[in-house]
This record gives C-alpha cells, sequence and structure tokens, in this order.
C-alpha cells in the first residue's frame, strides 16, 4: 500500500512513477468552490446569439491568408440511437493548429500561433443529418502528467439541438495515429470497442484531388454504439 501526503491509500499496482505524479497534480488540495456556470459553459468557442452563417464550416476560408498545415476534409452523419439523422443540429468545432497550438490564454507551450486559423468553427446538420468542416489536420500536443503522455492528434466537437437536453462533447481522432493507445484522455475509456468510435476513417469519396484528404466521422446520439461522450 502506498500513502500520499494527502491521505489516499493507492493500491500498489496503480503506484507507477506516472500515476504518483498525475495524482499530484490532479488530486485536489484546497476546499472545493461553486464555479460560476458561465466559466464552466466556456469550455468552448463562444459564439453569441448570431445565426450559423453560411461558410461558418470552413476554417480556411479566411480573405487575408490561409493557415498553415494539412489540408482536410471532416465530414459525417449525426443519427439517434435508432439511426434516424438527426437534422438541424448545432456542431461546433475546436482544435489546435498544425503545430499542436491552441489560441487560447492557457496554451502556453512555446509553438508558433497561426496567425490565420482560430481553431474554431460551426455547422448545422441537414435533413439527413450530414455535416462538413474544412480544416486544417491538427498536431499533437503534450499532456502534462509525464513524459509519454501526449495527446493524439483530434478535434473537439460539441452538438446541440433537439432532443437533447444538454449539449454533448466528444473528439474526433484520426486513423492510424500511434499515439492513440497512449493517450491520457482515450485510454481512459474502458471499451475498446467505444474507443474505436472515436476514430475517423479515410473517405477518398469526399476529397479534394490533389488538396485535401477526407475523413468520416459519423456520431451517434446514444443507444449501444454510442459515440463516447465528455461528462
Ligand atoms: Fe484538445
Amino acid at each position: 500500500m502506498y500513502t500520499e501526503p494527502w491521505n489516499i491509500h493507492i493500491a500498489d499496482e496503480f503506484t507507477t512513477p506516472a500515476f504518483r505524479h498525475a495524482a499530484k497534480v490532479w488530486v485536489p488540495k484546497k476546499p472545493l468552490v461553486i464555479v460560476p456556470s458561465r466559466m464552466i459553459d466556456a469550455s468552448a468557442p463562444v459564439y453569441g446569439y448570431g445565426e450559423v452563417q453560411e461558410g461558418d464550416n470552413d476554417l480556411l476560408s479566411r480573405p487575408d491568408g490561409v493557415p498553415m498545415g494539412e489540408q482536410i476534409i471532416v465530414h459525417g452523419r449525426v443519427t439517434d440511437s435508432w439511426g434516424r439523422p438527426a437534422s438541424g443540429m448545432l456542431i461546433e468545432l475546436w482544435q489546435a493548429n498544425a503545430a499542436g497550438k491552441y489560441v487560447h490564454a492557457h496554451d502556453r507551450t512555446p509553438k508558433p500561433i497561426d496567425p490565420y486559423f482560430t481553431g474554431t468553427g460551426r455547422t448545422l446538420t441537414g435533413a439527413d443529418g450530414e455535416y462538413t468542416f474544412r480544416t486544417i489536420k491538427p498536431g499533437a500536443y503534450p499532456w502534462t502528467q509525464h513524459r509519454e503522455a501526449w495527446r493524439a492528434q483530434h478535434l473537439h466537437l460539441s452538438l446541440s439541438g433537439r432532443g437533447l437536453s444538454e449539449r454533448l462533447v466528444t473528439q474526433m481522432l484520426f486513423p492510424g495515429d500511434p499515439l492513440i493507445d497512449r493517450d491520457p484522455i482515450v485510454t481512459t475509456i474502458p471499451d475498446e470497442k467505444a474507443r474505436e468510435r472515436l476514430i475517423s476513417r479515410l473517405d477518398w469519396e469526399a476529397a479534394i484531388d490533389q488538396i485535401a484528404i477526407a475523413y468520416r466521422f459519423d456520431i451517434v446520439l446514444g443507444g449501444m454504439n454510442a459515440t463516447p461522450v465528455e461528462h
């Protein structure tokens, strides 16, 4: 048995150096406080109350320049647990740039900000539940627990709309990424099949010839084959 200063007893099999380091980082050392709801809600881009505009799903369509990185198409279909298309859903996307850097004050990693890339977009699903984004493939970035903890390349997606009592947030991964099996967030999902449902697949049909590879990421809202969401 291993005992840390905050008197939590941890079984021996969990007392690897990486685990002890993570526990020191994440276990609260001060009394919990009530966080204003506006701060909780701010874990995604804040667009205000304006209507979704044409082009909001195109993260490359700036008049002043083109961001660095590999241009990709991300698209898919949102369905409910019965396989019925979820139309009119608001999907918001946020992501790191090609260097693995977020446009966020909390990202203090020594990587370049891309002046032509905000890393945010949004769209509404169509009548058949389909959605599309044009963006940059994000870079991986380190997760501070230990040396080998890196986030796999990923997109953050939130969904809200009819039939949902609250916004759902999930992440899309890229096939073949060697970091997925080590990702400190993905590996918290115990069900291997559920983890696989976060991985998009290459889709040559939707690719733009000579310009952009496409990835398909279908999202299922609930049921046995539900896409994992964050709680
Ligand atoms: Fe992220």
